[in-house]
């Protein structure tokens, strides 16, 4: 099986030993407390669950300028987005001292992990706009992930964690979240070598289905994994809950039976294009999938990015020994009028654009919220049924 990222053996900081887990549970209780905001929890959730493998908690101010800098850690290691702690106020919290991480999003905010506080640092003004620009490629506020970003704090609390819960997430999404671990498990059990995974934060439509199986066939893939972002989006984006109701109806109508995982992965969307796309493959060679799947502006927002931008990044900016996992990259993909069936734009160079099913975002939420379904060579039916029910289920303005 595929090795996790920079170790031999996976390594999640979720303390899941007995009587260990109840003892940190009991002594968290004591300690001082910091309420973290929603991206810092998402870090913890990742961390505990094994996907940011091999880090043993937030990194501080060098490390994050190193990443920003060079894509590795002051260790040399390979990594493309800071995962940071930042504090708006440090009141209260001691340098050399262990803190317990408290959860923004669930009720009474309860304790989600330990933390050793190896440092409390400045970040300043310039120095986020600096991540802000190597990261995101953009310093601009109306960017959703460069928003949330400079509004979180100007403190770097870093060292290293012990996660004691999985958030919102197994509680809400009880059948689809899943650990790197639980995933890594559950592709040696079905006894594949090859599987490809597919990042997605949208639900699947005809084109992403046939992107799937486009490229199983092609790599040779004994299975797939979908894995779905479970955590905060902008507004505007689908549900998760939503989009796990409509991606398992596709899955169970339209793939082979045993061919597909439907997954998810409790973290917040940063829409930072390229670079999370490089974070997306290191999570996925973590959880034991041996390709992913990077399409068409692959975790962009607006026009911050080129439509391919994510796939280049991997060819031009990093080094080819540093991940294992591959990455397919697939060109627009769109139901072709003139071939009957979903193709990749690259395979059909005598094709213009009048020849493909094409239908804007927009667009296709004016259908869906008007009770319309998209033609059914843009969407399965029993997909459109569940978007169309839960976009007229919003309050009208
Ligand atoms: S993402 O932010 O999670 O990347 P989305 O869920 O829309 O957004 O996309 C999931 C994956 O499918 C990404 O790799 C994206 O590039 C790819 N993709 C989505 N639509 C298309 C398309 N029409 N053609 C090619 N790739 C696509």
């Amino acid at each position: 099986m595929i090795r996790p990222h920079g170790s031999e053996k996976l390594n999640p900081l979720f303390v899941s030993a007995e009587p260990e887990r109840s003892d940190l549970v009991r002594e968290a209780e004591q300690l001082p407390s910091l309420l973290l905001n929603s991206g810092a929890a998402a870090n913890a959730v990742m961390l505990g669950a094994g996907y940011f493998n091999p880090l043993a908690g937030y990194m501080n101010k060098a490390n994050a300028m190193a990443v920003c800098d060079t894509m590795r850690t002051t260790d040399g290691l390979f990594w493309p987005v800071p995962i940071l702690n930042l504090v708006p106020d440090v009141s209260g919290i001691a340098t050399d001292s262990r803190i317990a991480l408290r959860d923004p999003n669930v009720e009474g905010q309860p304790v989600l992990a330990t933390m050793h506080v190896d440092a409390i640092e400045t970040l300043e003004a310039r120095e986020a706009e600096h991540i802000a620009q190597r990261v995101y490629g953009t310093r601009d506020p109306a960017h959703p992930g460069v928003k949330t970003f400079l509004e979180s704090g100007r403190f770097i609390v870093s060292g290293p964690l012990r996660v004691v819960n999985f958030s919102y997430f197994k509680t809400e999404f009880p059948e689809t979240f899943r650990t790197a671990v639980e995933i890594r498990d559950e592709i040696g059990d079905r006894g594949w070598n090859t599987v490809v995974a597919f990042q997605t934060r949208n639900p699947m439509h005809r084109a992403h289905e046939e992107l799937c199986k486009m490229a199983m066939e092609e790599v040779g893939a004994d299975g797939c994994v979908v894995h779905m972002l479970l955590g905060k989006l902008k507004s505007g984006d689908i549900p998760a809950s939503v989009r796990d109701a409509a991606i398992r109806k596709m899955a169970e109508l339209y793939f082979p039976v045993n061919s597909v995982m439907i997954t998810g992965y409790g973290f917040d969307m940063l829409y930072a294009g390229p670079r999370e796309a490089v974070l997306h493959a290191i999570f996925r060679q973590n959880m034991g999938a041996t390709h992913l799947i990077v399409g068409r502006d692959h975790a962009g927002v607006g026009a911050y990015y080129g439509p391919f931008d994510a796939q280049e990044i991997f060819t031009r900016e990093v080094p080819s020994d540093a991940l294992e996992i591959e990455i397919y990259s697939a060109d627009h993909t769109a139901y072709s009028k003139k071939l009957n069936r979903v193709v990749m734009m690259r395979d059909a160079p005598d094709h213009s654009v009048e020849d493909f099913v094409l239908l804007s975002g927009t667009r296709v939420r004016e259908l869906l919220g008007s009770g319309i379904a998209p033609p059914e060579e843009f969407s399965r039916p029993e997909v459109a049924r569940i978007l169309m029910d839960y976009y007229q289920s919003l309050p009208k303005n």
